[in-house]
């Protein structure tokens, strides 16, 4: 390789930005068409453009390949010219390639976030099948991953469909943001053509037109949103993967990934490693590394366009590529996800789970909260010492405590018993999950 070529190749973007051709030529056309219609070119010519533009399309989607060139834009308008001659140089009239590099990204991103949202709640239909599926599976709830209070799986669940409901939105505010378009502001001053920036907006589907040709060509916020919503929902992915895989290791057990989702040890032959979720876990940092590189990129880039901006591209995609990968791996991992109900209620080794029923219980009867914390705590150092579970401890015993304690105290000592009564609004009781997940299903 000679050393000019090794120069043209440091800054072509070509090898990556060749995936914005649909787009690219989409913008192309709306762009040619307004020019028709403003009379800026003639329709002859403007035909001419529109036909060759489409044969284009069409042989990309047959796999035919653009020929090499700096970058997307111009591989296009070289194959245009290859094919029709030199008129295929007026769609370049009233554009240039910073409004055009704008425009692309914006359209790929509108159909990424499509393919996202679409993934997602592929996503949440896996999580409410399973919660449906499971809905009385009890297990220890747990904070600081000690046993809190007793749950619902399927609430447990329940909570990620939550979070995901959340990463929806972030992603369609996202699409509300960007769906402007900034086709006609040209390299950073606008134009004398007289364009109407309406129509070439209306014809790529936008929603708006961009108010200021300055911060078009120089806006990337839409991929930086785009990469922020990305991380988040990583970050939610990652929380998941890891409950999993806590939950499928051999001291917890509760579940099974398939097999499909897991590998084997090239040493230990016993072992069936959750690499597919170790990988999703792992991804996650590489979003945030996406997150921080556009960042950065951006970062002290004077207005307007700046050549900087082509790095961009690389975190924006390697983003929604690997976001597409991991919520597939993932709602298939979930609907093939197997429980094992016993060993969930097995994790309760012993009822010290239900202290918090005590104190409420001495509650109900009138102590002060507090008051009735601090004697609940000694209940159970009484019973741990004498090695007895709280339901265990005589009526007698807990009178000893304090004299609020009546015989219903046992009714109370019951996991079941305790789940079911949790019937606040988000609650764990089958009432409160069952509520969750109607209306989840709309
Ligand atoms: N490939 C370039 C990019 O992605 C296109 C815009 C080039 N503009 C320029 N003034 N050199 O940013």
């Amino acid at each position: 390789m000679n050393r000019n070529l090794r120069k043209q190749n440091f800054i072509s973007s070509f090898d990556f930005d060749k995936r914005l051709a649909p787009y690219d030529i989409a913008g192309a056309l709306a762009h040619v068409k307004m020019l028709s219609k403003c009379r800026i070119i003639s329709d002859g010519d403007a035909k001419k453009i529109i036909k060759g533009l489409g044969a284009i399309a069409d042989d990309l989607k047959r796999g035919k390949s653009l020929p090499s060139a700096e970058d997307v834009h111009y591989a296009v308008e070289k194959e245009l010219i290859k094919r029709i001659g030199v008129v295929g140089g007026k769609m370049h009239a009233a554009r240039s390639r910073n409004d055009q590099v704008a425009t692309d990204l914006k359209l790929y991103l509108k159909d990424e976030i499509k393919n996202i949202v679409s993934s997602l709640l592929s996503v949440q239909r896996a999580i409410l099948k399973v919660a449906r599926n499971n809905i009385d599976a009890i297990m220890p709830g747990y904070t600081h991953l000690k046993q809190a209070q007793p749950i619902l799986f399927s609430h447990h669940m329940m909570a990620y469909f939550q979070m995901f409901e959340r990463d929806i939105k972030r992603f369609k505010n996202c699409y509300d943001n960007l769906d402007e378009s900034p086709l006609g502001s040209a390299a950073l001053a606008g134009t004398s053509f007289p364009i109407d920036r309406g129509i070439s907006a209306k014809l790529m589907g936008f929603a708006r037109v961009s108010e200021n040709s300055i911060d078009s060509v120089s806006d990337r916020d839409f991929a930086t949103e785009f990469i922020a919503s990305a991380a988040i929902l990583m970050l939610h992915t990652s929380r998941l993967a890891e409950d999993l895989i806590i939950w499928s290791s051999d001291e917890f057990d509760f579940v099974k990934i398939a097999a499909q989702f897991t590998s084997g040890s090239s040493i230990m032959p016993q072992k069936r490693n959750p690499d597919f979720l170790e990988i999703i876990r792992g991804k996650t940092g590489r979003i945030y590394g996406n997150l921080t590189s556009i960042l950065t990129i951006l970062k002290g880039l004077p207005l307007s366009y700046n050549r900087d901006l082509q790095e961009a591209q690389i975190p924006l995609f390697d983003t929604a590529d690997t976001l597409k990968d991991v919520l597939a791996v993932l709602s298939e991992i979930i609907s093939s996800l197997k429980l094992n109900h016993e060993k969930m209620e097995e994790a309760f080794k012993n009822d010290y789970i239900l202290a918090t029923e005590v104190a409420d219980y001495l509650t109900k009867k009138g102590l002060p909260f507090r008051t009735a914390h601090g004697i609940t705590k000694k209940i159970v150092e009484h019973a741990i010492k004498n090695k007895k579970n709280l339901s265990e401890l005589k009526l007698s015993e807990y009178k000893k405590f304090s004299g609020y304690f009546k015989s219903d105290i046992h009714n109370r000592l019951n996991i079941k018993n305790v789940i079911e009564s949790k019937k606040s609004l988000g609650g764990t009781s089958r009432l409160s999950v069952g509520k969750q997940i109607a209306k989840a299903k709309t």
